[in-house]
């Protein structure tokens, strides 16, 4: 299903899991339209450890998950992809996360892959891409209720990546001709993906000619996207993200601290800022060159819990 790479060829380790950013098409991508996006690279580190039983332990949060149908979350999660999957050895499998979670950076997906490659490890099981891809849907329902599959689909990948949910394959590694200097700031409380999605499918049924116009402007945004990033035209990238922050808003999923930040990172100098992910609350993301990085890492450090780097590297 997945071409142009074999799975996270290049992560920096076997067992260490991207999360993503959305440069554009959150929202849109769940309707269709193409939404691309960078790989945060080690969001997500797994070990495997010995148990008696096949259980999930986040260290960092002092807390074990069994897997259970009626339980937390996670344990729903791991419930339900172990159910899609033969009988597991008994394993421990200990996670470490190193990015914020439940704010629109992926992390969900990303425990989600990590835990599956675990038990793929500890099994000896080899699925294909789009067996993974398949499988993580078990998991990804439980948090957003209908994902589009863009968030596991870009944590089984690096770089810059574009995804279609209706083609196949539905993600494509790209080429970056140019480097990318991107600031995350992890602005408030992220919203449940799966309220905020289920908001905008109720803006659409009330107002479905203006969202089919938005939709259609989303994928002619990605593809110029890609044309901009291509001729290291990042003012014009910036732009367009400056748009694609304006129809989200539209569609009632930024709030106050969002628009704050994003207002901050353009007046500290960056070419664009928009939120990222399913939004409600959360972070964005400022598109900036390597001589307003600072800045505006610092103007978004005054108002974000945390900010994240994201320098990207040109690649073939
Ligand atoms: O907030 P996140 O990281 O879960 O991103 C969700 C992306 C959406 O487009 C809003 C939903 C989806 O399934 O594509």
């Amino acid at each position: 299903m997945f071409t142009h790479s074999p799975l996270n060829s290049d992560a920096t380790s076997p067992l260490s899991v991207s999360g993503k950013a959305i440069l554009v098409g959150e929202h849109f991508a769940v309707y269709g339209a193409s939404a691309i996006a960078v790989a945060l690279p080690d969001a997500v580190r797994v070990y495997r450890e010995t148990s008696e039983r096949v259980e999930l332990s986040i260290p960092q949060w002092g807390a074990i998950f069994a897997p259970d149908a009626a339980g937390a979350p996670l344990s729903q999660a791991f419930a339900e992809l172990l159910a899609a999957l033969p009988p597991s050895k008994p394993l421990r499998i200990a996670l470490s996360i190193a990015v914020p979670t439940g704010v629109g950076l992926g992390s969900s997906a990303s425990i989600g892959v990590a835990v599956l490659r675990a038990l793929c490890e500890a099994n000896g099981w080899r699925f294909s891409d789009a067996e993974q891809y398949a499988l993580l849907f078990h998991w990804e329902r439980v948090f957003h209720g209908t994902p589009s599959g863009l968030d596991h689909a870009a944590a089984l990948r690096e770089g810059l990546t574009r995804f279609r949910r209706f083609e196949e394959p539905p993600l494509l590694a790209l080429p970056l001709a140019h480097p990318l200097h991107l600031v995350l700031a992890h602005v408030s409380d992220g919203a449940s993906t799966k309220a905020m999605v289920d908001h905008v499918r109720a803006w659409r049924d009330a107002q479905r000619a203006d969202f089919d116009a938005l939709l259609a402007s989303a994928e002619d945004r990605a593809e110029r996207l890609l044309g901009a990033l291509d001729a290291g035209a990042h003012a014009d990238a910036g732009a367009l993200l400056d748009d694609n922050h304006r129809d989200l808003q539209r569609i009632g999923v930024s709030s106050p601290a969002l628009d704050a930040a994003c207002a901050r990172a353009r007046a500290a100098g960056a070419f664009g800022a928009k939120l990222v992910g399913a939004g409600g609350g959360g972070c964005i993301l400022a598109l900036t060159d390597a001589a307003h990085f600072h800045p505006v890492r610092e103007a978004l450090d005054g108002l974000a819990r945390i900010t994240l780097p994201l320098h990207l590297p040109a690649r073939p």
